[in-house]
């Protein structure tokens, strides 16, 4: 088996430590030990043992997810960020010849590893005229029996759309007609403005999340599947061939903020989030010759469509030369003509960013 190389991936890696302003990454910035302190209540105590190791998850971040996800133990598998749950998702439910739709644009590595496990990709649009919605008729005349899995992000990478309920539970029903589950990443999920339950619970739905992105806590890269028991104790088995077991530290430091603050880390998201939203809406809205865009639900990612004729590729890279400033071509995410950007970082940082994008989407009009 070959890994493909996930060019965002190498983006990112490449030219992050060059770049003065960087609009790229999609996490809020993370918490501190002081913030973590105050928020959990909690230290590892002197006796803490740090040998500790739980193949199974810690029964502490187990106890909480149960809660957050109204779940049983039976229903978790905790892993190494969302990456990992996503991995062993996959491997169980999909092998050669099998099919899977795939939301497009996407994150890469959501079609990427599934065809490196010999998984045959069938595209499922979500349009930008559309605000990118799914369309639900239009899914059921993709799907076939030989479909597997459908994979889906709420909120969208990249748009930042959120898919409501009855969407999904539609979604849901028609996949279970052709005996196929449905993958829901909700790593975004509660970065929406408006709260959004997660979609476990639907029989044929399978959630992965992670505490990286709206939390602050990527440094931990605690994640977790919360799936039906069928599917969980095929992918707790599968663990033991990728990681063995999470770290246990990071699953301990994890549970006890959640379990003490997680409606304070929602709220210390949106109280950062939502006013960088307020203000690229604003300039979004003074910058029409540049860019028309759907604004997101919340969270901190966007995918605005630019009108320049020129890949999105060379354009961010040009950019990324004049300016400095790092944001994501759309051909990334499957879509030439867009850009995803993000806007997670300090307010002040992204007013300087904006600034900068502004200059150089200037001087490259005005030299065309
Ligand atoms: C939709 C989605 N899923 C998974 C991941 C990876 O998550 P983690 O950092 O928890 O491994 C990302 C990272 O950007 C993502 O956007």
């Amino acid at each position: 088996m070959q890994a493909p190389r996930i060019e965002l991936f190498d983006w990112l890696l490449q030219k992050a430590p060059q770049a003065t302003h960087n609009l790229a990454f999609s996490n809020i910035y993370g918490l501190t030990m002081q913030e973590y302190k105050a928020l959990s209540g909690f230290q590892l105590p002197d006796d803490f043992e740090l040998g500790s190791n739980t193949q199974y998850g810690a029964d502490v971040l187990k106890k909480t997810l149960q809660t957050l996800y109204d779940c049983e133990m039976s229903n978790i598998v905790t892993t190494t960020g969302a990456t990992e749950a996503n991995f062993l998702v996959f491997s169980v439910l999909l092998g050669q010849g099998d099919e899977f739709l795939i939301e497009q644009p996407g994150y890469q590595p959501l079609w990427l590893t599934p065809e490196m496990l010999g998984a045959r990709k069938i595209d499922l649009p979500r349009r930008f005229e559309d605000v990118f919605k799914v369309d639900v008729e239009k899914l059921s005349a993709l799907l076939t029996r030989k479909t597997k899995l459908v994979v889906l992000t709420n909120l969208h990478n990249p748009s930042g759309k959120m898919m409501d309920e009855k969407t999904l539970s539609s979604i849901a029903n028609i996949a279970l007609e052709f005996g196929a589950y449905v993958l829901v990443d909700e790593i975004f999920l509660h970065g929406s403005a408006q709260f959004l339950k997660s979609s476990f619970g639907i029989p044929n739905v399978i959630v992965t999340g992670s505490a990286t992105k709206i939390y602050g806590l990527g440094g931990l890269h605690t994640g977790w599947i919360i799936a039906p028991q069928e599917i969980a104790s095929l992918c707790q088995r599968l663990k033991a061939h990728t990681t063995g077991a999470s770290a246990h530290t990071s699953e301990v430091l994890t549970a006890h903020v959640l379990q003490a603050a997680h409606p304070m880390l929602i709220k210390r998201f949106q109280e950062r989030a939502k006013p960088n939203l307020d203000y690229l809406k604003k300039w979004m809205n003074a910058h029409t010759e540049f860019f028309d865009w759907v604004p997101p639900d919340g969270g901190i990612i966007c995918f605005p469509r630019y009108h320049m004729k020129v890949s999105s590729l060379d354009l961010c890279t040009t950019l990324f030369k004049m300016q400095k400033i790092l944001i994501n071509p759309g051909s990334f995410f499957n879509q030439d003509g867009f850009v995803r950007m993000s806007f997670g970082c300090e307010l002040p940082l992204l007013q300087d960013a904006l600034d900068a994008l502004e200059k150089g989407l200037q001087h490259l009009q005005f030299n065309r």
